[in-house]
């Protein structure tokens, strides 16, 4: 992992993911979540202000080292403790059947290999748990589209692996998913590209 991803990127998401309308999304999605909770790609913890006051602990996954140091800062700052581990979702080590809450924001279009990762939550969600997904992905209008296809190489330099192009309703179906509930909708004052999110719940 290079200088980018292990320095400037977990700046730059840190940064330019920490906005209020963010932050009000990510109030929402996460305000549902209950019991034992894996969050997949914790980045640099800004979620952590936003899960309910009876959340009093959370395991998280995280490949980039690089995100430890702003991370910690916001661990520190919780009352909520956090079990941290360096892994990518690929590779999920947890017990089958483990976890209540499954929560990811804006990281499923960043994981290299996507199926397996699903089918890694998949099986360590409890038979009535529940997979909490905040992302950008593929917009619903073809003009837009077409700009995510030309942009996705781009972006997935810029963005450290990041895909522009996902469809990621279509992505969590095809692992055995069901939503319970999904918004899909363009998030204010940012260009349709990057702006198009899926926001839901879903279970097995
Ligand atoms: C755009 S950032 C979002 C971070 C955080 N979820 C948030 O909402 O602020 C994407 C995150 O996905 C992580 N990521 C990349 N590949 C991954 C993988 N294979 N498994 C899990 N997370 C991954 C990145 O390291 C990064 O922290």
């Amino acid at each position: 992992m290079g200088f980018y991803s292990q320095v400037i990127f977990p700046r730059l998401i840190d940064l330019t993911m920490s906005t209020s309308p963010m932050g009000n999304y990510r109030q929402d999605i996460l305000s549902d979540v209950q019991g034992e909770v894996l969050e997949i790609g914790f980045g640099t913890g800004l979620n952590l202000p936003y899960y309910p006051k009876h959340i009093k602990k959370i395991t998280v996954i995280e490949p980039n080292p690089g995100m430890k140091p702003l991370a910690g800062k916001r661990i520190q700052k919780s009352d909520i403790k956090v079990e941290n581990f360096v892994l990518q979702g690929e590779e999920l080590p947890f017990a089958d059947e483990s976890f209540d809450s499954v929560v990811s924001t804006w990281t499923l279009c960043s994981i290299a290999n996507i199926d397996q990762a699903l089918r890694q939550i998949h099986r360590v969600l409890k038979p009535e748990g529940r997979f909490f997904v905040l992302e950008h992905g593929l917009s619903d209008d073809p003009k837009v589209e077409v700009w995510q296809n030309r942009l996705n190489p781009i972006q997935k330099v810029v963005g450290d692996g990041c895909h522009l192009n996902r469809n990621i309703k279509q992505l969590i179906e095809n692992n055995q998913f069901k939503f319970l509930e999904l918004e899909q909708f363009y998030m204010a004052d940012l260009p349709k590209f990057v702006g198009y999110m899926y926001k839901g719940i879903a279970t097995k």
